[in-house]
C-alpha cells in the first residue's frame, strides 16, 4: 500500500514549479490532492489532470492568497470536495527582490500577506478540519539561515517569520499529533529562479554543491515529513539547499 494512501493534501501554488512537484509527488504516493493557483489555471488543470491520469485523485482550487478570506475558504472548499484534510503544504509565494530604500508599503503588505498572514491563517482553518496526526509543512527559504548580499531585505524579514509560526504551531498542536516543519530551499530552478536568470552562477556560487536544485528535490524532503518517517519531526526546519547555508 502506498504510504499516503487514504490522506488528503492540500498544496498551495500547487501550478508550477516546487508546488506543482510536491502535489504530482504526494499523489504518487497515494493522497487525493487539491493544489492551488491564482492565475495559472490551465497548468494547474494540466497537473491536476496528470494526478487523475496516473490513478490519482486531484482538484484544481483557485485562491489568490493577499485575499484575507482565501485562506478558510480553499480549506473548506479541500475539504467539502475531497473528504477530509490530513497534509497542508504552504508553498505559495512569489520572489521580491531590491533596496531598503525602494520597498514600498504597499509592497511590504503584500509579501507579508502572502508569505507570513496566509500561512498562519490556512494553518489556524487547516487545524480545525484536520484530522489528529496531521502536518502542516511550510516552504520557506535558505534567507532563514544567512542573508548573503544586500536586496533581499524583505524576502528575508518573510521567510523568517515562518520559524517562529512553525515552532508556535507544534507546540499548540503537538497534543493532537500534528507536527509544523518548515522546508528550506537554496536555489531552485523554476519560474521564480530560473538557473540560467542574472543572478544564477552567483547563487550556484553559494552553494556546496556548486549547482541548483529541482522542484523535485523540495518535494521529496516534503513527503518524507509528510510520510510515517515525519511522525517525530516537528517544530524544526530542514534545509534542502546544496549547502547554501553551510
Ligand atoms: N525557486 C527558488 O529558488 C526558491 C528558493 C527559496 C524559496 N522558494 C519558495 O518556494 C515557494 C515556491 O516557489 P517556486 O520557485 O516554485 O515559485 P513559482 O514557480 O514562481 O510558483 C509560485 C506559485 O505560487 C503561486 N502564487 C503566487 N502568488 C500567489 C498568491 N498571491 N496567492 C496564492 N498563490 C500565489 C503561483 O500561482 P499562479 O501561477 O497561479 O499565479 C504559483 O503556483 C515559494 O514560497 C518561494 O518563496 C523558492
Amino acid at each position: 500500500m502506498s504510504t499516503l494512501s487514504g490522506k488528503v493534501a492540500l498544496v498551495t501554488g500547487g501550478s508550477r514549479g516546487i508546488g506543482a512537484a510536491v502535489a504530482l509527488r504526494l499523489a504518487s504516493e497515494g493522497a487525493a490532492v487539491a493544489l492551488t493557483y491564482v492565475q495559472a489555471a490551465d497548468q494547474a488543470r494540466e497537473v491536476a489532470e496528470k494526478i487523475e491520469a496516473e490513478g490519482g485523485r486531484a482538484v484544481a482550487v483557485q485562491a489568490d492568497l493577499t485575499r484575507p478570506d482565501a485562506a478558510q475558504r480553499m480549506v473548506e472548499q479541500t475539504v467539502r470536495e475531497l473528504g477530509r484534510l490530513d497534509i497542508l503544504v504552504n508553498n505559495a509565494g512569489f520572489l521580491t527582490y531590491g533596496p531598503l530604500a525602494d520597498v514600498t508599503t504597499e509592497e511590504l503588505d503584500r509579501v507579508l500577506a502572502v508569505d507570513v498572514r496566509s500561512v498562519f491563517l490556512s494553518a489556524q482553518a487547516a487545524a480545525r478540519h484536520m484530522e489528529d496526526g496531521g502536518r502542516i509543512i511550510s516552504i520557506g527559504s535558505c534567507f532563514n539561515g544567512r542573508v548573503p548580499g544586500e536586496n533581499f531585505v524583505l524576502q528575508a524579514t518573510a521567510k523568517s517569520a515562518l520559524i517562529g509560526l512553525t515552532k508556535g504551531l507544534a507546540r499548540e498542536l503537538g497534543p493532537r499529533g500534528i507536527t509544523a516543519t518548515l522546508v528550506d530551499p537554496g536555489p531552485i530552478d523554476t519560474d521564480m529562479n530560473p538557473a540560467t536568470g542574472d543572478s544564477a552562477d552567483f547563487q550556484r556560487s553559494l552553494t556546496a554543491l556548486g549547482h541548483y536544485g529541482q522542484a523535485e528535490d523540495i518535494a521529496a524532503a516534503v513527503s518524507y515529513l509528510a510520510g510515517p518517517g515525519g511522525r517525530y519531526i516537528t517544530g524544526t526546519a530542514l534545509a534542502v539547499d546544496g549547502g547554501y547555508t553551510t
